[in-house]
């Protein structure tokens, strides 16, 4: 590269680079104004209010972020340490976005029964991943949950809202990878 190439490089870098930083800023603003609306409402709320707290935020933005918790802490005077020790402790909230195509297993009776529990392993070893986690490639996240309607399709997945019935090792590959085929061809 010539000069002239060579400063054009590290313009556009450096452009690339702020408009970044800007969009974080406006993602990160949008984000807290919907946590400081929330806390709005928690005004004198003691310790007893943290799980409704961290339940309406991740019902807001979809998950838990580093910056929501450090504000939840800072309202409701506790460590951020311990915010994460109670919402780990409860496999309802998840710390990353969910992935493109979020998968629900099931864990109610019906489904445990019939071998939910093995069809999670299977996902979690397939992908990767843990339930409440986001694939690194963001397609994909797990999330468990409680009786979906459908237990006579036990044990049972949901993608998107897409049902599938009566998973097993097998089928549960087959399911997962239609949808990365669906994502290659689109
Ligand atoms: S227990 Fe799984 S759908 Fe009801």
């Amino acid at each position: 590269m010539d000069l002239r190439s060579n400063l054009v490089y590290i313009i556009r870098l450096l452009q690339t680079s702020v408009k970044g930083k800007f969009l974080n800023l406006a993602l990160k603003s949008n984000e807290m104004e919907k946590v400081d609306l929330i806390l709005k409402e928690y005004k004198n709320a003691c310790h007893d209010s943290l799980i409704p707290i961290l339940q309406e935020i991740q019902e807001a933005e979809g998950f838990l972020s580093e910056t929501a918790i450090v504000e939840v802490g800072n309202h409701l005077h506790l460590p951020t340490s311990k915010i994460y020790g109670v919402a780990t402790f409860y496999n309802q909230f998840r710390f990353q976005p969910k992935g493109k195509y979020n998968i629900q297993v099931c864990r109610g009776t019906a489904c445990h029964v019939l071998g939910s529990s093995t069809v999670l392993n299977e996902l979690e070893k397939y992908l990767k991943i843990k339930a409440g986690q986001t694939s690194r490639d963001n397609l994909f996240s797990i999330e468990v949950v409680a009786c979906i309607g459908a237990c006579g399709l036990a044990p049972v997945i949901a993608i998107n809202g897409e049902f599938h019935a009566k998973v097993t090792v097998d089928s549960l590959k087959e399911i997962v990878e239609s949808y990365r085929n669906r994502e290659e061809l689109s």
